[in-house]
Protein backbone atom coordinates (compact mmCIF):
# COMPACT_ATOMS: atom_id res chain seq x y z
CA UNK A 1 0.00 0.00 0.00
CA UNK A 2 1.37 3.62 -0.92
CA UNK A 3 2.49 5.12 2.65
CA UNK A 4 1.99 8.80 0.69
CA UNK A 5 -0.19 10.17 -2.33
CA UNK A 6 3.24 10.57 -4.49
CA UNK A 7 0.94 13.04 -6.90
CA UNK A 8 0.34 16.35 -6.22
CA UNK A 9 -1.88 17.73 -8.08
CA UNK A 10 -0.52 18.04 -11.55
CA UNK A 11 -2.23 15.26 -13.86
CA UNK A 12 -0.80 11.93 -12.57
CA UNK A 13 2.76 13.13 -12.16
CA UNK A 14 4.27 11.75 -9.18
CA UNK A 15 6.55 14.18 -7.02
CA UNK A 16 9.20 14.02 -4.68
CA UNK A 17 8.18 11.77 -1.81
CA UNK A 18 8.20 9.00 -4.30
CA UNK A 19 11.79 9.80 -5.58
CA UNK A 20 13.28 8.82 -2.42
CA UNK A 21 12.49 5.06 -3.11
CA UNK A 22 12.98 4.25 0.10
CA UNK A 23 11.17 0.43 -0.61
CA UNK A 24 13.48 0.28 -3.11
CA UNK A 25 16.47 1.05 -1.92
CA UNK A 26 15.93 -1.30 0.98
CA UNK A 27 16.29 -4.30 -2.39
CA UNK A 28 19.84 -3.70 -4.10
CA UNK A 29 23.59 -2.41 -2.86
CA UNK A 30 23.15 0.80 -5.06
CA UNK A 31 19.71 3.07 -6.08
CA UNK A 32 20.46 6.02 -8.07
CA UNK A 33 17.87 8.03 -9.01
CA UNK A 34 18.25 10.86 -11.69
CA UNK A 35 16.05 13.77 -12.67
CA UNK A 36 16.57 13.33 -16.74
CA UNK A 37 18.46 10.83 -18.18
CA UNK A 38 18.96 10.15 -21.95
CA UNK A 39 18.71 6.33 -21.32
CA UNK A 40 19.51 4.76 -18.24
CA UNK A 41 21.20 1.69 -19.98
CA UNK A 42 23.70 4.48 -21.30
CA UNK A 43 24.05 5.64 -17.70
CA UNK A 44 24.61 1.92 -16.13
CA UNK A 45 26.74 0.95 -18.89
CA UNK A 46 29.01 3.84 -18.90
CA UNK A 47 29.48 3.32 -15.10
CA UNK A 48 29.22 -0.16 -14.72
CA UNK A 49 32.63 -0.96 -13.49
CA UNK A 50 32.41 1.18 -10.81
CA UNK A 51 29.23 -0.34 -9.41
CA UNK A 52 28.19 -3.62 -7.91
CA UNK A 53 26.38 -6.56 -8.95
CA UNK A 54 22.55 -5.42 -8.93
CA UNK A 55 22.89 -1.39 -8.96
CA UNK A 56 20.27 0.14 -10.52
CA UNK A 57 19.67 3.65 -12.19
CA UNK A 58 16.06 5.04 -12.80
CA UNK A 59 14.35 8.02 -13.91
CA UNK A 60 10.71 9.02 -14.34
CA UNK A 61 12.47 11.18 -17.10
CA UNK A 62 13.67 9.40 -20.13
CA UNK A 63 14.28 11.38 -23.25
CA UNK A 64 16.68 9.04 -25.37
CA UNK A 65 14.86 5.38 -24.57
CA UNK A 66 16.23 2.68 -26.43
CA UNK A 67 13.93 -0.40 -27.03
CA UNK A 68 14.32 -4.16 -28.80
CA UNK A 69 14.92 -4.20 -32.47
CA UNK A 70 16.55 -0.75 -32.79
CA UNK A 71 13.39 0.41 -32.28
CA UNK A 72 12.94 4.07 -29.52
CA UNK A 73 10.99 3.93 -26.10
CA UNK A 74 8.80 7.17 -25.36
CA UNK A 75 7.18 7.82 -22.47
CA UNK A 76 6.28 11.01 -21.03
CA UNK A 77 8.08 12.79 -18.54
CA UNK A 78 6.92 11.66 -14.90
CA UNK A 79 4.18 9.12 -15.72
CA UNK A 80 6.46 6.43 -16.26
CA UNK A 81 9.59 4.75 -14.79
CA UNK A 82 12.61 3.68 -16.66
CA UNK A 83 14.72 1.39 -14.73
CA UNK A 84 18.17 -0.25 -15.70
CA UNK A 85 20.01 -3.33 -13.49
CA UNK A 86 23.70 -3.86 -13.43
CA UNK A 87 24.00 -7.77 -13.72
CA UNK A 88 27.75 -9.05 -13.06
CA UNK A 89 26.87 -12.77 -12.42
CA UNK A 90 30.71 -14.13 -11.35
CA UNK A 91 31.65 -17.65 -13.00
CA UNK A 92 28.64 -17.76 -15.07
CA UNK A 93 28.62 -18.97 -18.68
CA UNK A 94 27.84 -15.91 -21.11
CA UNK A 95 25.49 -17.66 -23.35
CA UNK A 96 23.50 -18.44 -20.01
CA UNK A 97 22.96 -14.70 -20.10
CA UNK A 98 19.86 -15.19 -22.78
CA UNK A 99 17.73 -16.02 -19.69
CA UNK A 100 18.00 -12.27 -17.83
CA UNK A 101 15.85 -10.86 -20.02
CA UNK A 102 13.38 -13.45 -19.29
CA UNK A 103 13.48 -13.56 -15.56
CA UNK A 104 12.88 -9.89 -16.08
CA UNK A 105 9.88 -10.00 -17.90
CA UNK A 106 8.34 -12.99 -15.57
CA UNK A 107 9.61 -10.45 -12.38
CA UNK A 108 7.90 -7.46 -14.19
CA UNK A 109 5.00 -9.53 -14.48
CA UNK A 110 4.77 -10.94 -10.99
CA UNK A 111 4.98 -7.40 -9.69
CA UNK A 112 2.22 -5.90 -11.93
CA UNK A 113 -0.45 -8.67 -11.04
CA UNK A 114 -0.41 -7.22 -7.53
CA UNK A 115 -1.39 -3.76 -8.48
CA UNK A 116 -3.73 -4.39 -11.19
CA UNK A 117 -7.12 -6.49 -10.74
CA UNK A 118 -6.23 -8.87 -13.59
CA UNK A 119 -4.74 -9.56 -16.98
CA UNK A 120 -1.28 -10.05 -16.71
CA UNK A 121 0.68 -11.82 -19.26
CA UNK A 122 4.04 -12.07 -20.72
CA UNK A 123 4.51 -12.30 -24.29
CA UNK A 124 8.28 -13.89 -25.05
CA UNK A 125 10.36 -12.36 -24.96
CA UNK A 126 9.62 -9.68 -22.48
CA UNK A 127 7.09 -7.68 -22.89
CA UNK A 128 4.24 -7.80 -20.36
CA UNK A 129 0.99 -6.71 -21.26
CA UNK A 130 -2.08 -6.24 -19.79
CA UNK A 131 -5.43 -7.45 -21.57
CA UNK A 132 -3.12 -8.01 -24.70
CA UNK A 133 -2.00 -4.20 -24.57
CA UNK A 134 1.85 -3.81 -23.85
CA UNK A 135 2.60 -1.81 -20.52
CA UNK A 136 6.00 -2.91 -20.08
CA UNK A 137 9.07 -3.67 -22.40
CA UNK A 138 12.78 -5.16 -21.23
CA UNK A 139 15.87 -4.40 -23.26
CA UNK A 140 19.12 -6.38 -22.49
CA UNK A 141 22.49 -5.33 -23.51
CA UNK A 142 25.88 -6.97 -22.34
CA UNK A 143 28.98 -5.10 -21.21
CA UNK A 144 31.69 -3.71 -23.87
CA UNK A 145 33.74 -6.09 -21.86
CA UNK A 146 31.77 -8.99 -21.61
CA UNK A 147 31.27 -8.68 -17.77
CA UNK A 148 28.14 -8.45 -16.99
CA UNK A 149 25.19 -7.08 -18.66
CA UNK A 150 22.15 -4.40 -18.51
CA UNK A 151 18.40 -5.25 -17.94
CA UNK A 152 16.36 -2.10 -18.88
CA UNK A 153 12.60 -1.87 -18.46
CA UNK A 154 10.42 0.70 -19.26
CA UNK A 155 7.00 0.77 -17.51
CA UNK A 156 3.70 3.00 -18.27
CA UNK A 157 2.22 3.75 -14.74
CA UNK A 158 0.02 6.68 -15.20
CA UNK A 159 -0.13 7.37 -18.95
CA UNK A 160 -3.49 8.82 -20.23
CA UNK A 161 -5.19 6.65 -23.46
CA UNK A 162 -4.33 9.88 -25.40
CA UNK A 163 -0.69 9.97 -23.99
CA UNK A 164 0.21 5.95 -25.16
CA UNK A 165 3.20 5.55 -27.81
CA UNK A 166 1.29 2.76 -29.82
CA UNK A 167 -2.89 1.66 -30.13
CA UNK A 168 -1.27 -1.81 -28.65
CA UNK A 169 0.29 -0.05 -25.67
CA UNK A 170 -1.72 0.95 -21.79
CA UNK A 171 -0.72 1.99 -18.60
CA UNK A 172 -1.33 0.86 -15.27
CA UNK A 173 -3.67 3.40 -14.44
CA UNK A 174 -5.53 2.28 -17.53
CA UNK A 175 -5.67 -1.01 -16.51
CA UNK A 176 -7.11 -0.25 -12.97
CA UNK A 177 -4.72 0.33 -10.50
CA UNK A 178 -5.52 2.74 -7.85
CA UNK A 179 -5.17 6.34 -8.79
CA UNK A 180 -2.48 6.92 -6.06
CA UNK A 181 -0.28 4.16 -6.79
CA UNK A 182 3.16 4.72 -6.03
CA UNK A 183 5.44 3.96 -7.76
CA UNK A 184 8.41 3.33 -5.38
CA UNK A 185 5.72 0.11 -4.35
CA UNK A 186 6.06 -0.97 -7.89
CA UNK A 187 9.77 -0.60 -8.41
CA UNK A 188 10.58 -2.48 -4.97
CA UNK A 189 8.08 -5.00 -6.45
CA UNK A 190 9.57 -5.63 -9.48
CA UNK A 191 13.38 -5.38 -7.77
CA UNK A 192 12.43 -7.97 -5.32
CA UNK A 193 10.69 -10.32 -7.40
CA UNK A 194 13.84 -9.83 -9.81
CA UNK A 195 16.63 -10.78 -7.25
CA UNK A 196 14.88 -13.94 -6.03
CA UNK A 197 14.55 -15.45 -9.62
CA UNK A 198 18.17 -14.00 -10.11
CA UNK A 199 19.52 -15.75 -7.09
CA UNK A 200 17.79 -18.95 -7.77
CA UNK A 201 19.34 -18.84 -11.14
CA UNK A 202 23.37 -18.73 -10.34
CA UNK A 203 22.73 -20.56 -7.33
CA UNK A 204 21.29 -23.06 -9.80
CA UNK A 205 24.69 -22.33 -11.42
CA UNK A 206 22.15 -21.08 -14.68
CA UNK A 207 20.39 -23.98 -15.16
CA UNK A 208 16.91 -23.01 -16.65
CA UNK A 209 15.54 -26.54 -16.29
CA UNK A 210 17.25 -28.04 -13.55
CA UNK A 211 16.11 -24.91 -11.21
CA UNK A 212 12.70 -25.38 -12.94
CA UNK A 213 12.81 -21.43 -14.26
CA UNK A 214 11.99 -22.20 -17.46
CA UNK A 215 9.15 -23.98 -16.00
CA UNK A 216 8.22 -20.70 -14.22
CA UNK A 217 8.84 -18.68 -17.17
CA UNK A 218 6.94 -20.92 -19.83
CA UNK A 219 3.83 -20.89 -16.99
CA UNK A 220 3.72 -17.09 -17.33
CA UNK A 221 4.53 -16.50 -21.14
CA UNK A 222 1.15 -16.59 -22.78
CA UNK A 223 2.85 -16.86 -26.24
CA UNK A 224 3.42 -20.96 -25.65
CA UNK A 225 0.38 -22.96 -26.88
CA UNK A 226 -0.58 -19.84 -29.29
CA UNK A 227 -1.05 -19.36 -32.87
CA UNK A 228 1.75 -16.48 -33.66
CA UNK A 229 3.26 -14.18 -36.15
CA UNK A 230 7.44 -13.61 -35.72
CA UNK A 231 8.78 -11.00 -38.07
CA UNK A 232 12.42 -12.14 -38.06
CA UNK A 233 15.61 -9.86 -37.79
CA UNK A 234 16.10 -10.78 -41.64
CA UNK A 235 13.34 -9.85 -42.55
CA UNK A 236 11.42 -13.06 -42.84
CA UNK A 237 7.71 -13.78 -41.58
CA UNK A 238 6.73 -17.14 -39.73
CA UNK A 239 3.36 -18.30 -39.15
CA UNK A 240 3.05 -20.91 -36.70
CA UNK A 241 2.14 -22.34 -33.18
CA UNK A 242 4.58 -21.45 -30.47
CA UNK A 243 5.20 -24.47 -28.76
CA UNK A 244 7.76 -23.28 -26.14
CA UNK A 245 10.61 -22.20 -25.11
CA UNK A 246 14.17 -24.06 -25.41
CA UNK A 247 16.84 -24.07 -22.81
CA UNK A 248 18.61 -21.31 -24.57
CA UNK A 249 15.42 -18.93 -23.81
CA UNK A 250 14.62 -19.37 -27.58
CA UNK A 251 11.16 -19.63 -28.55
CA UNK A 252 10.43 -22.78 -30.60
CA UNK A 253 7.69 -22.16 -33.43
CA UNK A 254 6.40 -24.91 -35.74
CA UNK A 255 5.51 -24.24 -39.16
CA UNK A 256 5.38 -25.29 -42.23
CA UNK A 257 8.67 -24.93 -42.71
CA UNK A 258 9.43 -27.60 -39.61
CA UNK A 259 10.49 -25.79 -36.18
CA UNK A 260 12.62 -23.33 -35.67
CA UNK A 261 14.16 -22.17 -32.64
CA UNK A 262 13.58 -18.30 -32.43
CA UNK A 263 16.21 -16.58 -30.52
CA UNK A 264 14.83 -12.61 -31.72
CA UNK A 265 11.60 -11.17 -33.19
CA UNK A 266 8.56 -9.35 -33.25
CA UNK A 267 5.66 -11.38 -32.06
CA UNK A 268 2.48 -11.10 -32.66
CA UNK A 269 -0.23 -13.26 -30.82
CA UNK A 270 -2.77 -14.46 -33.55
CA UNK A 271 -6.23 -14.93 -32.75
CA UNK A 272 -7.29 -17.86 -34.47
C1 LIG B 1 11.06 -2.77 -25.88
O1 LIG B 1 9.95 -3.12 -25.55
O2 LIG B 1 11.37 -2.58 -27.07
C2 LIG B 1 12.09 -2.55 -24.82
C3 LIG B 1 11.98 -1.21 -24.19
C4 LIG B 1 13.04 -1.00 -23.13
C5 LIG B 1 13.00 0.40 -22.55
C6 LIG B 1 13.88 0.51 -21.35
S1 LIG B 1 13.56 1.98 -20.44
C7 LIG B 1 14.99 1.70 -19.47
C8 LIG B 1 16.05 1.22 -20.42
N1 LIG B 1 16.71 2.32 -21.06
C9 LIG B 1 16.55 2.32 -22.38
O3 LIG B 1 17.03 3.14 -23.18
N2 LIG B 1 15.77 1.30 -22.73
C10 LIG B 1 15.37 0.50 -21.59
Amino acid sequence: MPLRNPYKNDGRRWQTEAMEFRRSRAVVPVLEYLEEAGSTNDVLVARASGLPDLSVIVTGHQTGGRGRLGRSWVSPAGKSLAISILLKPVGLPLERYSWFPLLAGLAMSRALATVVPAGVEVKWPNDVLIDGAKVSGTLAELLPDLSGVVIGAGLNLTLSRDELPTETSTSLLLAGAPADLDPDAVLAGYLTAFTLLYREFLTAGGDPVGSALRDEVVEACHTVGRAVRVELPSGETLLGEATGIDEDGRLIVRSDAGITAVAAGDVTHLRY
